[in-house]
Order: C-alpha cells, then structure tokens, then sequence
C-alpha cells in the first residue's frame, strides 16, 4: 500500500455550475465524475461545493487494507463516487458512519475533520483528510417545515448560520432586506428575533402577523443605516445587482452599526467575480456557494463572540489562508 501526495487542489463542481468553476481555477489536470484536479488557487474559488486541500493517491490490494488506510487518518470520511461503484460501496461500509439524515436547525456541527474520497480504479483511491466544507461531500439537508414558511429560501439562510455556527438569539434586531414572501423572516421569527422586513413586494400575511415582525415597504437600498439604526444581523435576499449590494455593505461596514451579516449575492447572467471577490477581501468573511444556492453566491460574516461552537470562522477557500 502506498500514499502519495498530490499536488494542487481538487475542486468539487456544483451542478449546472461546472462551467464557472473551470472559468475560476483555469487548467485542469484531470477530473473524475464533478471533481476537477486543478491548481491551488491564489484567488478564491466560488463555484465550487467542496474543496479538497491537501489530495492523495493511496494504492492499495484489498477492500479492508483501503478502508483501514483511512480509518488511520481519521475518523471522518465522505465517498465521492465517480467509478467502480461496487467496489467503493464495499469500501464505505467498512468506514465508520458519517450521518447524512436531515438537521434540525439550528445545530450545532461537531468540528472533527471531514475528508472526501473517491475510487478512481479498483486499486486507487483519491482522497483529502482536509476539506473546506464541513459537511460530508459538501452539501447538507434540513428537516423541512412544508407548512409554516412560504418559501423555501430558509433552507440557504439555515445552511449560513449552521456554516457560521452563529444564529440571532432571542430579542435580537435583525433587518431582513428582500423579505419577500417571508421565508428568512419566519426562520428569524422562530428564532425570537426582532425582524424588520423590508421588501417593496408584501410579505405573506401569516408571516407579517408573526410575533417580533415589522414589515416596512421600501426599496432596501435607499434605506441608509442610520434610518434603521444599530441591529445585531443584517440579512438580504433581494434581487439586484451584486454591486448594488456592495455598496450598500460598504455604508453598513463604515457605519459599524451591524456586525453580523448574511447575504445572497445574486448574478445576473454572467458571474460578477470581482465583486464576489471584493466581498470576500473583507476581513473575516467568507463567499460561499451554499448547497441551497442556485446562481448565486452567500457572503457570511460573523462576530466571533457570536459563535455557538469552538470555532466561528466560516470556510476560506484561498491558498494560504486555507482551513
Ligand atoms: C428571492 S426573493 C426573497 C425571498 C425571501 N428571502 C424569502 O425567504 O421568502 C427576492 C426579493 O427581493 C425583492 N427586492 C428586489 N429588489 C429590492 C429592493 N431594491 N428593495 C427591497 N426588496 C427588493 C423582491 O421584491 C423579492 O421579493
């Protein structure tokens, strides 16, 4: 048996998303399945669901003599599979059980490593002990509430805040810009938050009724921090221009009357990399293609004091600032 390192990074594509990725990391070396073998990115790497940052080639005989190469490594490990799909079942059912069912939120994700791994031949497995995201094989579910929200947008707002291992608590002011219909603010709501939801569109009338819920009909962006004031979150999931959203950041970050933010950067046709990029050159934030995400990216940034686990710093998919 013999491990070998390899050079580079493996980047896991999101579907329907895989040409923005190979636009993003340039040439690639060879891919498997949606894992792509590229270089290690001196820029961030958006459209990706999972980055592999420290990639194997582990050459074994037998199925036990795999498995037991991985279990010393560690604990925790995600199939990836892209070939020979028996052979790397037979594989898995020898690794100790990495739980997918659905989460309720919010929770708490433990902060053992979470390593992915694939069968490239019946004698080769290409793996990675380190990972930038924390769920196996990059992407979580939700245990859905079919009846209380009216959309299903919580499920990226949820992904986020699991992500930041920070949430509001109860009494906390939050804005929540684009609120329509309302699946944000009902997963605030829930969370005992004061939510003011601006939206020039209404909100469902159930989720206007909710306790701790202002709702303010008005174009977000015209609304300057000081009209709303000092909040502990500030939320948008509105439809506009990524550099409509940058600016009106930049006015929230200047004014330090939020620290604590959550918001979809939504692209218009063709990605707009360099504000996704200017968005992520803020300090101690994060861009992220959530697995809720559809053609748009999350930027996440957080307090520390915030944080509800050991550690409060979402993903950072760059080269040397890496996991
Ligand atoms: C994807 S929807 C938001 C969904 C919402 N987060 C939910 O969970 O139900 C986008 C919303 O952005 C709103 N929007 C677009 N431009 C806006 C603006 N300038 N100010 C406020 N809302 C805006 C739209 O009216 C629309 O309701």
């Amino acid at each position: 048996m013999t491990l070998t390192p390899l050079d580079g990074w493996i980047y896991h594509g999101v579907k329907g998303f895989e040409g923005h990725l190979l636009e993003e990391i340039g040439q690639c070396a060879a891919h498997w399945g949606d894992l792509y073998h590229g270089r290690a990115a001196d820029t961030p790497v958006f459209w990706n669901r999972n980055i592999w940052l420290a990639p194997f080639t582990l050459r074994f005989g037998s199925i036990s003599e795999a498995a037991g190469a991985l279990r010393v490594i560690q604990r925790n490990w995600r199939l990836t599979p892209t070939a020979h799909f028996r052979r790397a079942a037979l594989i898995e059912a020898r690794l100790p059980r990495v739980s997918t069912k659905p989460r309720l939120f919010p929770w708490i994700m433990g902060t053992a490593p979470m390593g992915g791994w694939t069968l490239v031949d019946p004698h080769t497995i290409i793996g990675s002990a380190r990972c930038t995201s924390p769920f196996p094989g990059g992407a979580v579910t939700f245990a859905e509430d079919k009846t209380g929200p009216p959309s299903r947008a919580y499920l990226k707002l949820w992904e986020a805040l699991t992500l930041c291992r920070a949430w509001p608590r109860a009494r906390d002011a939050c804005l929540d810009a684009g609120a329509s219909p309302g699946g944000w603010t009902w997963a605030l709501s829930r969370l005992g938050a004061l939510v003011t939801a601006v939206d020039r569109a209404p909100l469902a009338d159930r989720i206007r009724a909710m306790p701790g819920v202002t709702y303010l009909k008005h174009d977000a962006f015209t609304l300057k921090p000081q009209d709303i004031g000092p909040i502990r979150w500030l939320f948008c999931d509105a439809a506009c221009y990524p550099r409509r959203l940058f600016r009106w950041i930049e006015a929230w970050l200047e004014s330090g009357l939020c620290a604590n933010f959550v918001c979809a950067i939504k692209m218009q046709g063709a990605p707009d990399t360099e504000t996704a990029r200017a968005f992520a050159a803020i300090p101690r934030s994060a861009v992220v293609h959530l697995s809720h995400n559809k053609h748009e990216l999350t930027w996440m940034k957080t307090d520390p004091s915030e944080s509800a686990g050991d550690s409060g710093s979402p993903p950072v998919p760059v080269k040397d600032r890496g996991a």
